[in-house]
Parts: C-alpha cells; sequence; structure tokens
C-alpha cells in the first residue's frame, strides 16, 4: 500500500524565482536535440504489447509468447490476474491462463503500470518528484476506468490514458537531470539541480508537448497521443475529447482523495501553502461534464466509488471522500 505523500511549496517568490516556461522550455529542446539524447525506454515487451492492443484478433498464444520473453513481467501479469475484483472462482496458475482472463486491454494497462513503476523513468535528485507523478498518474488511470463507466463513450484508452497524460512532467524531469550531469566537466563538482519546487509552475507549461517526443518512440496510438498532447485542452478541432474529459474529471476525483500533482494539504503550516499545479480549472471541469453527459448524482456515485477503486489498486486514499 502507498500512502499519497502530504506536500508544501514554498510560496511563489520566496527564495529564488521559479524558472521562467520560455527558460525551461529552451533547456529541454538543448537536450532533446543533443545527438546523446536518448528518450526514456519502455520495456520491450510494453512496446510491442501497445503494438498489438491496437489490432484485432491478436491470438493468445502470440501474447504468451510475447510475455515469456519478459519473466518480471509475466510473474506480475499471473499474480493480478489472481486479485480481488476480476471475478475468480478459482486461482490462475499459467500465464494462458491468466491472459485469457485479463484480455488484451487489460493486459495491456496492466504491462504499462508495471513497467512504469519500476523501470522507466530515474533521474537522481528528482526521484522524489517522479514518485509523485506516478502515484498522480497512477492514481489517475483507475479512476479513469471508474469514471468511463458513468460514460456513454467507449472507455477502452481511459486507464492508458490516464496512467499516461503526465508523462511529459517525468520525461522532463529525468531530461533536466540528464542535461545537467551531460554539462559537467570531468573533475569539476556537479552542478546543484534547481529545485522541484521552482521547476512546476513552467513544467506545467510544457509538460503536453514535451510528451510528443515520446510518443513515436512508445508506439502510442493516435488516440493515446492525442489526448496526453491535450489534456488540459480537452478540446479538439473544436470539439471535447470524451477520453481528455474522463481524464480531467479522473484527476479532480484523484485530487480529492490527496492523489494531485501536488496533493492538498490539510494542515499547511503557516508561510507554506498547497500548490495546486496541472489540476483542472471550473471551467475545465464543468466542459468535462457537460460533455461526458455527468450529472450530480452521477458524480455522487463517482465520488463514492472512488476511494475503494484506489485502495483495490494499492494506494491509500488520504482524504474521506465529499459526499454530493
Ligand atoms: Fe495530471
Ligand atoms: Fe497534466
Amino acid at each position: 500500500m502507498t500512502a499519497a505523500p502530504q506536500v508544501y511549496e514554498v510560496e511563489e517568490g520566496q527564495g529564488d524565482d521559479p524558472i521562467q516556461e520560455a527558460e525551461l522550455w529552451h533547456a529541454l529542446e538543448t537536450t532533446f536535440s543533443s545527438p546523446s539524447y536518448r528518450p526514456p525506454k519502455l520495456p520491450q515487451v510494453a512496446v510491442e504489447l501497445l503494438a498489438l492492443s491496437g489490432k484485432r484478433n491478436v491470438e493468445v498464444a502470440e501474447l504468451v509468447h510475447l510475455l515469456e520473453r519478459d519473466s518480471l513481467l509475466a510473474t506480475r501479469v499471473v499474480t493480478r490476474s489472481n486479485a480481488p475484483g476480476l471475478g475468480a472462482t478459482s486461482p490462475v496458475r499459467s500465464l494462458k491462463a491468466a491472459v485469457v482472463r485479463l484480455g488484451l486491454a487489460e493486459l495491456r494497462d496492466l504491462v504499462m503500470e508495471e513497467s512504469l513503476g519500476t523501470r522507466v523513468f530515474r533521474a537522481p535528485g528528482y526521484q522524489d518528484a517522479l514518485e509523485r507523478v506516478r502515484l498522480h498518474s497512477v492514481a489517475t488511470a483507475h479512476l479513469a476506468r471508474l469514471v468511463a463507466t458513468a460514460t456513454p463513450f467507449e472507455g477502452d484508452y481511459a486507464f492508458l490514458c490516464g496512467l499516461l497524460h503526465d508523462v511529459g512532467y517525468s520525461t522532463a524531469l529525468v531530461a533536466l537531470a540528464e542535461g545537467a550531469s551531460a554539462g559537467r566537466k570531468p573533475g569539476t563538482p556537479a552542478t546543484p539541480l534547481r529545485p522541484v519546487t521552482l521547476l512546476w509552475p513552467a513544467l506545467a507549461q510544457v509538460h503536453e508537448r514535451v510528451a510528443a517526443h515520446l510518443a513515436p518512440e512508445w508506439k502510442l496510438t493516435d488516440e493515446v497521443r492525442l489526448v496526453i498532447q491535450s489534456h488540459h485542452v480537452l478540446e479538439l478541432g473544436g470539439v471535447v475529447h470524451p477520453v481528455a474529459a474522463v481524464v480531467a474529471l479522473a484527476e479532480v476525483l484523484a485530487s480529492e482523495l490527496g492523489f494531485g500533482l501536488v496533493p492538498a494539504a490539510t494542515d499547511v503550516p503557516v508561510g507554506l501553502h498547497p500548490f495546486t499545479i496541472d489540476l483542472p480549472g471550473e471551467r475545465q471541469r464543468m466542459q468535462a461534464l457537460d460533455a461526458l453527459r455527468v450529472d450530480a448524482r452521477a458524480l455522487a456515485r463517482l465520488r463514492a466509488e472512488a476511494p475503494a477503486r484506489l485502495t483495490a489498486a494499492g494506494l491509500v486514499p488520504a482524504v474521506k471522500a465529499k459526499a454530493g
């Protein structure tokens, strides 16, 4: 079980000034355009599974064969297929039975959640911040799957879009840490990394653009790419994208339960305040509710069910759900 961290951010203007968007984007573009830059890598099995999940009529044997190449992921798939909530009447022991029980979409989601949990984003100095992004993303993914059940729209990609929607923050933090170490001359002390508290506002401005650097590398489908590159705007071609709206609503619920990107604190010390970075504004909330045709009653049901979804996912809701 993972408790949501309680985080307090220094008031803007206290100490050093936050980095500006243009300066941050310049630093990132310099790193991205360097010949030595390599985007964060997904395990190969996850990349191939993502590609397969966009196809029809994928054979179980093909999936088993793919998973057998990564024993760690294969073990996790068997374990998770026995989790409560999947309606199992008898325990699954073989990889083939686990694949059949989960189905392709759930298998893809599970492998992606496992892959992003431990292996992809590493950056000494920013590990706590990366963990915060991960917790926020996992909570949003599970709640997006819940929100999708309350809408008339196809929710096949809701979990994946929730899981990946803020991947731009993680990619940027890793690139900044790598950029700092790459610029270091041999024998000289390491340049201290800029405190992450001074990065959040500008990261929020650029994280959707940064995600574009991963989409081709990870072979993301067009729908996932569109959502992660525009989840704050919500509108594509003048129409609210339903999965982007699902993600926005899931983020609101995640934040209410202590899993905002920078969680709201309940006992803020004097001089500090909770920082609401990345949270959809009132306009986006209303747009999302309207587009998804989620009324007050449906929202109340989602709020009531959300804590149990997080608990089942191994997360501990930090705040009790509000009624209504
Ligand atoms: Fe987010
Ligand atoms: Fe975001």
